[in-house]
This record gives C-alpha cells, sequence and structure tokens, in this order.
C-alpha cells in the first residue's frame, strides 16, 4: 500500500512540474525506430499541402481575452513581451496570401477568435466576423482552401470571468459562438476544427501553471476535460446541421497534440509505468472519447474519471494530429527530483530543446490508424523553433518522408500543415522562439522568406 501512495505521489509531482511541452506521447518499449529515409518522392496528386497560424498568435490586439490579461502579469511570458502587434496579419494579408501562393499550398489553417467575435456575452461583432469572410474569400480567390479553428487557446474574458473551462455553461456558450460563425461563413468553409489540443490547455493551464488559468491541481483536469468533449461535441452537431446538404457535406474534427512518451530506462518497471499512464491519459482518452463516448482514466489516488457522454460519440470526421517531439521518462522514487525528463543521447534537438524525432510521427500515425482503422488524418501542425534555420528544412523533408512511408503502408493521411507561416507570438515564450518560414523584418514587419520556405516550396512543386 505505502509502496503505491508513494508511486502516486512521484506520479503526482511529475506531472504537477510538467512543462507545456512534456505530456504526450506514443508509449513505446520497444527499440528505436529504424531510420528514416531522407528523400521525399512525389507526393499523389490528392494529397494537400498547407500551412497553419493561431489568431491570437498573429494577428495583434485581442485584447478582450484571457491570454491578454494573462499577458499582463509580470513573469508569465518571457521578456515581458505581449500579443498586441503580434505578425500585424490583418495589416499585412496581400502579403501573407501572396507568400502562402509563391510556397504552392493549396490549404490554410487558421483560427478565428472568439474573443473578438463575442467580446461581450451575447455580443456578436458582425464587422469582425467580415473580416475573416474577407480572408477566406481573398483565399479561394488564390486557389487556397480554408481550414477552419473555431478555438485556439483563447478565451472571450467574460467566459474567463465565469470559470473559463470550469463553467459548465461553456459548452453552450461555445455552441451558441459556433452557430453565429457558421451560419455566417457557410459553405464557404468545408473543413473545421472545433478545438485546438485539449491537452495542452490541461497540462499547462491546470497543471504547471504556463497558461491561463494558472492552476496547478491534478484533481481539477476532469472537469476542463469533460466539459471540453462535450463543447466539442455541440460544436460538431452544431455544424452539421447549419451546414449539412444533399450537395454540401461539411468535415468536422479535433487537432490533438500528440506526443511520443518512453521510459528512459526501459528495465524500469516504474518508468514503464509512467509512460503507460501518461500515455492513455494525454493521448487517447479524449480520441476515445470522441468514438465511443466515454471519457475515462484512473491514476490511483490522484485523478479518475469516468463520465459517460453520449452525445460525443463519434464526432470526429477526420483525425487533427499535432506532432512536434517525444519524451523520456525516469522515475527515481528515492532521489531528490523523483521524476525526470529527459531527450535521448545524443538526439538533435531544435531551439527550445524538444528533440527533432521524426520516427515518432510514424510510430504516432500507425497507432492513430490501428485505433481507429476508418479514420482520416490530417496532420493539422508539424513545425520547429530555429532561429538559424539550420535544421528547419530537414526536418521538414524527414517528417514528410515519414509521412509518405505511412502513406504507401495505407494509412489515409489527406495533408500536412506545417506549424508555421511567419515567426509569430509563441505564448508563454514570446517572440523569442521562431517557428516561421518567414522571419519578421523588426521594424516594418516585413516577412523574409528562410531558405527552408523555398525547400518546403520545392518539395510541394516537385
Ligand atoms: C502547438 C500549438 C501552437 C504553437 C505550436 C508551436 O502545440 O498548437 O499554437 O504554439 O505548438
Amino acid at each position: 500500500m505505502k509502496s503505491v501512495v508513494l508511486m502516486t505521489m512521484i506520479f503526482l509531482s511529475f506531472l504537477v512540474n510538467l512543462p507545456f511541452s512534456g505530456f504526450n506521447c506514443t508509449y513505446t518499449s520497444s527499440a528505436r525506430a529504424e531510420p528514416i529515409q531522407q528523400k521525399t518522392d512525389a507526393f499523389p496528386k490528392s494529397f494537400r499541402f498547407c500551412v497553419s497560424t493561431a489568431a491570437h498568435q498573429i494577428e495583434g490586439n485581442n485584447i478582450h481575452s484571457d491570454w491578454w490579461e494573462w499577458e499582463q502579469l509580470p513573469g508569465k511570458i518571457k521578456n515581458g513581451h505581449t500579443s498586441l502587434v503580434a505578425t500585424d496579419s490583418w495589416n499585412h494579408l496581400d502579403e501573407d496570401i501572396a507568400n502562402m501562393k509563391w510556397l504552392g499550398i493549396s490549404l490554410y489553417r487558421f483560427s478565428i477568435e472568439w474573443a473578438k467575435i463575442e467580446p461581450e456575452e451575447g455580443v456578436f461583432e458582425e464587422t469582425v466576423l467580415q473580416q475573416y469572410i474577407t480572408l477566406i474569400d481573398k483565399l479561394h480567390a488564390a486557389g487556397i482552401e480554408p481550414m477552419v479553428t473555431l478555438y485556439h487557446f483563447t478565451l472571450p474574458t467574460w467566459v474567463a470571468k465565469k470559470g473559463g473551462w470550469e463553467w459548465d455553461g461553456i459548452p453552450r456558450a461555445f455552441e451558441k459562438f459556433t452557430e453565429f460563425a457558421v451560419k455566417k461563413i457557410n459553405t464557404r468553409v468545408k473543413l473545421w476544427i472545433t478545438l485546438n489540443e485539449p491537452m495542452s490547455i490541461i497540462t499547462a493551464g491546470y497543471i504547471s501553471t504556463i497558461f491561463p488559468p494558472g492552476k496547478n491541481d491534478m484533481n481539477s483536469i476532469g472537469v476542463p476535460m469533460t466539459l471540453m468533449v462535450k463543447a466539442h461535441a455541440l460544436s460538431y452537431h452544431k455544424i452539421h446541421k447549419i451546414l449539412d446538404s444533399e450537395t454540401f457535406k461539411p468535415e468536422v474534427g479535433l487537432a490533438h497534440h500528440l506526443r511520443v512518451f518512453e521510459p528512459e530506462n526501459r528495465f524500469s518497471l516504474l518508468d514503464h509505468y509512467a509512460a503507460h499512464k501518461i500515455d492513455y491519459i494525454f493521448n487517447w482518452a479524449i480520441p476515445d472519447a470522441l468514438k465511443n463516448g466515454t471519457l475515462k482514466f484512473s491514476m490511483p489516488f490522484i485523478a479518475k474519471l469516468d463520465e459517460e457522454i453520449p452525445e460525443a460519440i463519434n464526432t470526429q470526421d477526420f483525425f487533427g494530429l499535432n506532432y512536434y517531439s517525444r519524451d523520456l521518462v525516469s522515475l527515481h522514487p528515492f532521489a531528490k527530483e523523483k521524476l525526470t525528463r529527459a531527450v535521448a543521447p545524443g538526439a538533435e534537438v531544435q531551439d527550445l530543446g524538444w528533440e527533432i524525432y521524426p520516427e515518432g510521427m510514424g510510430e504516432i500515425l500507425d497507432e492513430i490508424h490501428e485505433r481507429y482503422p476508418s479514420q482520416k488524418i490530417w496532420i493539422t501542425e508539424n513545425g520547429i523553433a530555429d532561429q538559424s534555420d539550420e535544421k528547419r528544412a530537414n526536418f521538414i523533408q524527414q517528417h514528410l518522408a515519414v509521412t509518405q512511408k505511412a502513406l504507401k503502408s495505407g494509412i489515409p493521411i489527406e495533408g500536412y500543415c506545417h506549424w508555421t507561416l511567419n515567426d509569430n507570438f509563441e505564448w508563454a515564450e514570446g517572440y523569442t522562439a521562431h517557428f516561421g518560414l518567414f522571419s519578421l523584418e523588426p521594424k516594418t514587419l516585413k516577412r523574409i522568406p528562410r531558405a527552408s520556405a523555398k525547400a518546403f516550396s520545392d518539395i510541394i512543386h516537385q
């Protein structure tokens, strides 16, 4: 009994200290995957290339959001940066679309901002939504299909004040926002994403204090997880109700952040236990709930959840995968620092210290396909913080080689979205993490293509 308590305490301390990038996983105990091939062959004609962005990270001036308030708190964002200007995307719309055309992408994933569209409860700003419609129309005119995310990490302040993802009214409120936006945008958009990365919000906002609401309470994760699944389900059904017709079928999914999560020491049972538990809770609990309507996991003494959410049954027309990295975990019951997170010895890392591990994306794609065999998959995000641009071209090529291998094995992957178009406001990292295919000229915010943008474009055009 004592050892169970000890183990769960250790586990808790790990999760509480889990940095934003630290949850994750496809749990793998086997030997490392075989090295991937370097060259990408031509992709099938039907395969789509894309870039992804998020409103708060690019637009600026999102002053009615919980994130704006969060950024005003001392010490929350690196160097005291704020999102006030971001990439000033509304004033660089034509430039950005021209750059997308030059890249050769046929799809653009972006989010519309709830906090700007409904800055006060029940007050919907038509003019703001109209701006997004202008963007969508311009994209279509440029031959680029829009993929719209309805929630990407930011809530209106009025929702946050009521409790944010712990407010039991949030699924209905999100449904109403969905209804307003979808009725206006209508059949201009076929591909919809309800929520971006629920488990990032859970980890960073409710365990490791990096995101608002800044909580550190593993016991509290059941409520926001449940409400996110409910909000997704209501939004999913609403979109279909509004748009489904004989001639038009929207496709609605959710973008999940999955990371490979492995025991650091493959001979340690404790490491295996931790990897196995985290893998399920953080990678598969929500996707399973969207398949079978049951949100269920159990970690003795720490967190336990068993919720029936029947409205969530079969509410993914596609599986959105955001893939970035892998973590190796180790449990040391008698050491001061009981649980540690490491990168594989000798592994290559990007600017934020995340391991570059393309094989992991292959492992995850295999597992998604194994768990949900008929599910279409979109790679909705994959990218690298690399200011010097020494690694990005290779990173893209390697991840695309993995994608190709998965495609050849019969996994139905619709397309690949690179994160991201321009250097932007990277949440707690402020402007210090450079994920862009384009850098920004500091004074004018003019977009400057990195060499890797050309490399990506060459792959797309081959
Ligand atoms: C993802 C987020 C995205 C960005 C990238 C680097 O997890 O969805 O907004 O922060 O990481």
